[in-house]
C-alpha cells in the first residue's frame, strides 16, 4: 500500500496507534523556542504538534499546516490563525507555495522519513525558513522484523538523515533516540505496524509474515529515531 493510501485509509486509528509519534512530537516540542514566529508543520497529519504546541503556550503567529492526504487534514484543527494545504513535501510546486510564506519556523514531526529524496526535502526545507526542527524515524525500526523476514527498510538509515540535514543546516541538536513499545503477542505488534504510519509500503509476504510469527524473539518493537534542529545556510 502506498503511504498515501494508507494514511487516508487509517486516519481515523492513527491518533491511538501512534504511541511513538507522540513521544516523538513531544520531543520535538520540547526542543523548540518559546517564540516560533511564523510556523509550517510538513505532514502535519492531524495536528498533533499544532495541539501540543497550543498546550505548552507556545507563541506563534500563523501556523501552516502541509500535508498530502485529505482524511489527515480533515482531522486537524482550523482556526483563524491557522491555514491548512494540501502538499507534497516531495514536490518542488509544494515548496515554491511555501516558500512565499516568509514563515520562521518549518519543523516536522515523525513524516519526513517517507521524503523519496531526503537531500531534496532538507534543502528545500532550509530555503524555506531560517529555524529547523525535525523528527523522524530511521531504518532500524523494525530491525529485527525485517532480518527475519528477509525485507530491506523501507526509510533512511540514521547515517543517511544526518548527513542530509547537516548539509542544509547549522546544527543545534543532533540526536538519536531508540524505543521499545512492549506487546502481548507478535500478531499485536504486527497488527500495530499496519495501522501506525511506520509501515509504508512494506506488506510482508504470507509466507515472510509466517516466518515473523514464529520466529520473532522479543515482545517489543522496537523504533529507531532522529531529532534534528538547526539553522538554515541560506538564511546566514
Ligand atoms: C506519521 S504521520 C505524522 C503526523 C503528525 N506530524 C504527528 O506528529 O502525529 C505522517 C504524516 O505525513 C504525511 N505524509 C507522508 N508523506 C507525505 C508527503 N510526501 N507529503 C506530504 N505529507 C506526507 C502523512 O499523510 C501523515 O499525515
Amino acid at each position: 500500500m502506498q503511504v498515501k493510501e494508507q494514511f487516508n485509509r487509517y486516519a481515523k486509528q492513527y491518533q491511538e496507534r501512534s504511541i511513538i509519534q507522540q513521544k516523538g512530537a513531544q520531543l520535538l516540542v520540547d526542543a523548540l523556542p518559546k517564540s516560533l514566529g511564523s510556523v509550517i508543520d510538513l505532514g502535519c497529519g492531524n495536528g498533533r504538534v499544532f495541539k501540543l504546541l497550543q498546550q505548552n503556550s507556545f507563541h506563534f503567529e500563523k501556523f501552516y499546516g502541509v500535508d498530502f492526504s485529505e482524511s489527515m487534514l480533515s482531522l486537524h484543527p482550523k482556526g483563524k490563525n491557522i491555514k491548512l494545504f494540501q502538499g507534497d513535501f516531495n514536490s518542488k510546486e509544494t515548496f515554491i507555495k511555501l516558500q512565499s510564506l516568509n514563515a520562521n519556523t518549518l519543523l516536522s514531526a515523525s513524516a519526513l522519513q517517507w521524503a523519496k529524496d531526503i537531500k531534496f526535502t532538507f534543502a528545500q526545507a532550509a530555503k524555506t525558513a531560517p529555524f529547523g526542527a525535525f523528527f523522524l524515524f530511521s531504518s532500524g525500526t523494525f530491525k529485527t522484523i525485517h532480518k527475519i523476514a528477509g525485507a530491506n527498510s523501507p526509510i533512511h538509515s540514521y547515517a543517511t538523515l544526518e548527513a542530509a540535514f547537516l548539509q542544509s543546516y547549522q546544527a543545534k541538536r543532533v540526536e538519536k533516540f531508540s524505543f521499545k513499545l512492549p506487546f502481548s503477542s507478535t500478531l499485536e505488534m504486527l497488527r500495530y505496524i499496519q495501522k501506525s504510519g511506520v509501515s509504508g509500503k512494506l506488506m510482508l509476504p504470507y509466507r515472510a509474515l509466517k516466518k515473523v510469527l514464529r520466529e520473532y524473539p522479543y515482545n517489543y518493537l522496537e523504533f529507531e529515531t532522529a531529532l534534528f534542529i538547526g539553522e538554515s545556510y541560506d538564511f546566514s
